[in-house]
């Protein structure tokens, strides 16, 4: 173990300014952690419902962060973002910027935490409860993309295919169908900042809905998702259409590994697009949650507990 760091201060940011924003972005670049899709989203989009805890340590030099979003609805509190410098773990930082965060947090709002290495330690703490595991896979855009075409074999020109935020309102009764929850705002500021398409039948409603992020670490790759669609194919169509534009070589993407709208999301990628598996990633609650999903449209990872959406 290093020497023990010099003097860390531990305070509470609600909300945390542009500034501490930047200086969270700054310990997650350093510890260059594959942070989850919503994750990057918390940093992109500074939910004004975001709360904080950071270590500042004697130079002013922030070393640790836990994010914790505390949305009007539903009633949790997601708990994201917690990282400590390398050379400054082990040493209690970690533990007391989450006592902190505790104290912060109102007990009648569910936790929940999305988490892969550390999930049986957060479980035997505080978030006994299994919740929904996501499947994880990689692979090159390029083999995607071939084995996208080739499994819509030119059906993507009988598609509507439009920019979400040309529909908006249709968008957001389509995403209401899927989540149940009704947020507006959230939907809106979510395809701001995304790359969004959604397909459109004849009735002007909404069939299909997806969205890829930039990663802000890892420059080659695109982050896929969320994947709501009312059947596979038109799932396929909407990614194609997704893909059509990325740059990076490489894409991520999660999928709901107990339904069966994930499983054949997972077969898909696996046999035609040559993806791997990777380690998946698993949410765990306080207490036991129910999220009143309709997962048969749910492809991909849909928006996140903190959004608020679930
Ligand atoms: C997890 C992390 C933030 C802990 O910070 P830290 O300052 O090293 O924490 P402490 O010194 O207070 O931890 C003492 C022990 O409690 C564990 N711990 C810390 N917070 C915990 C929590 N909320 N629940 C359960 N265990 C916890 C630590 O992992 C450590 O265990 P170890 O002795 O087996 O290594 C830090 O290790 C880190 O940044 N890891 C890499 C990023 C990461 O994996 N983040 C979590 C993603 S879900």
């Amino acid at each position: 173990m290093s020497e023990p760091p010099s003097d860390v201060a531990i305070s509470f940011l609600d909300p945390p300014t542009e500034e501490q924003w930047s200086q969270i972005k700054g310990v997650v670049d350093q510890v260059e952690w594959a942070l989850s899709h919503w994750n990057y989203f918390l940093i992109l989009s500074r939910l004004p419902y975001a709360k904080a805890v950071v270590a500042v340590d004697d130079q002013g030099k922030c070393v640790g962060s836990i994010v914790f979003i505390q949305p009007p609805s539903p009633h949790v509190s997601y708990v994201g973002l917690y990282n400590v410098y390398e050379n400054y773990r082990g040493h209690g930082i970690g533990q007391r910027m989450w006592k902190l965060m505790k104290e912060h947090t109102d007990e009648s709002r569910v936790l929940a935490i999305d988490s892969g290495d550390m999930t049986d330690k957060y479980r035997a703490v505080d978030f006994p409860v299994p919740g929904p595991t996501w499947q994880k896979m990689s692979g090159p855009v390029a083999q995607l993309n071939a084995a996208l075409q080739q499994a819509i074999q030119g059906q993507d020109g009988r598609f509507k295919i439009v920019d979400p935020n040309t529909v908006m309102e249709e968008v957001i009764k389509f995403e209401n169908k899927i989540m149940h929850i009704e947020n507006p705002e959230f939907v809106q500021q979510f395809f701001r900042v995304a790359n969004g398409k959604a397909i459109v039948a004849e009735d002007g409603s909404v069939i299909a809905l997806g969205a890829t992020l930039p990663a802000l670490l890892q420059e080659k790759q695109i982050r896929i998702g969320p994947l709501f669609a009312e059947n596979f194919n038109c799932m396929l169509v909407l990614l194609n259409a997704l893909m059509r534009d990325v740059k990076q070589p490489e894409f991520l993407i999660m999928a709901p590994s107990e339904t069966e709208k994930g499983r054949m999301l997972i077969d898909f990628l696996t046999e035609k697009a040559h993806s791997n598996l990777e380690s998946p990633l698993i949410r765990s609650y306080d207490r036991p949650y129910e999220c009143p999903t309709e997962w048969n449209k749910v492809f991909a990872m849909p928006y996140h507990i903190a959004s608020p959406m679930w």
